[in-house]
């Protein structure tokens, strides 16, 4: 049994765009197959609080992994007063962060036996492209087969994009690489790297005929691309990631009419009722509410906050894991489960 608390310690931090900054950290009081599962394309949990002194878990992909215990990670700041924020306020060379384990199903294996992949990333999204794309030029580099990528990456503007340069010099200098950057909040003139605006379902041909596409940034850009890739490329395999939960759907005007300020959840494995505030995920009400559901991506796609829900008034957001008969069944995410009205019945304990 290993005792030691397991902990990251930043050895380095380096700035990549005004927004995002590049953590090195070092794992300590790690085994071995903690080590082992720290590979790029992954993504590892920190325990750290928000600006608040909140503490939360958040999950960040490993862009590079270097030697047995060294790994990188990028993180934006978004202005909210989040962990994310709090690491680039107070993160720095010699402190540490609690972590707390190593998640994910995509890496360089789940990609490296096609001969055509497509990826999509918006904004931060491209840390999981960008964790692939290393490990390809590794591979190329020793004069092994990679597969033919086109990235499609989408941004708000040409200086917020990170690692762009690192982008541009892959294409320059690899012939199985091509990258399109879409820019969708500056003008910029269109040509064979840049376009202007966001990507349309059309936009997808230039992904030619992908056998995997990776699909990485917020919950909506997600959402949207896995429709549109699921009708174009219906053969291909999705490799979906997302660490942004779904937004909380806007109240209509009758909701807004009938005072549904708060909502009951009734848990029938324990028979406890608790009234909350509306507007929150149902897996925020029940941790607010000091009911502990087991968690991890907060975005639809580890399947963990699995629960069944039934009765009152709730709108179940999409997710990347539950199947047309899972949800027939009753089967939702706590995670993209909003509660709207009336008394919810919730059983945190479903049988599978
Ligand atoms: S926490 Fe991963 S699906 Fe809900």
């Amino acid at each position: 049994m290993n005792d030691i608390p397991l902990q990251a310690r930043c050895e380095r931090v380096t700035t990549e765009t005004a927004g995002v900054k590049v953590f090195t950290l070092r794992a300590q009081g790690a085994h071995a197959d903690f080590l082992n599962s720290l590979e790029p394309g992954k993504h590892v949990a920190l325990h750290y609080p928000d600006t608040t002194g909140t503490q939360h878990q958040r999950l960040y992909s490993i862009t590079r992994k270097q030697g047995a215990d060294l790994f990188e990670i990028a993180v934006k700041r978004e202005g909210r007063g989040g962990v994310s924020d709090h690491l680039h306020a107070t993160l720095q060379e010699g402190s540490t962060a609690p972590m707390q384990f190593v998640a994910g199903d995509i890496s360089l294996a789940s990609i490296v036996n096609y001969k055509y992949v497509g990826m999509l990333a918006g904004g931060i999204g491209i840390t999981l492209p960008i964790a692939l794309l290393r490990g390809l030029l590794d591979l190329s580099c020793s004069g092994l087969p990679v597969p033919r990528v086109v990235l499609l990456l989408c941004v708000p503007t040409i200086a917020e994009s990170p690692f762009l340069q690192e982008l541009l010099e892959l294409e320059l200098t690899m012939s199985w690489f091509s990258l399109h950057v879409f820019v969708t909040r500056e003008t910029v003139k269109s040509n064979g790297h840049f376009t202007a605006g966001r990507p349309c379902v059309e936009t997808l041909s230039l992904l030619g005929l992908p056998e995997a596409v990776v699909i990485c940034g917020s919950h909506r850009f997600a959402r949207g691309f896995r429709e549109h890739t699921l009708a174009m490329f219906p053969a291909s395999k999705l490799l979906i990631e997302s660490f942004t939960p779904p937004a909380a759907p806007v109240p209509t005007e009758q909701m807004q009419a009938q005072d549904s300020a708060s909502v009951r959840l009734h848990m029938t494995d324990s028979d406890q009722v608790i009234e909350v505030p509306a507007g929150n995920s149902l897996l925020d009400m029940l941790e607010s509410s000091g009911i502990a559901v087991p968690n991890q991506c907060r975005a639809g796609i580890c399947g963990n906050c699995r629960i069944k829900v039934s009765d009152g008034e709730y709108k179940l957001e999409s997710d990347f894991c539950l199947s047309n008969q899972d949800k027939d069944e009753g089967y939702a995410l706590a995670c993209c489960t909003f509660p709207l009205s009336g008394t919810i019945k919730v059983d945190l304990k479903p049988s599978v």
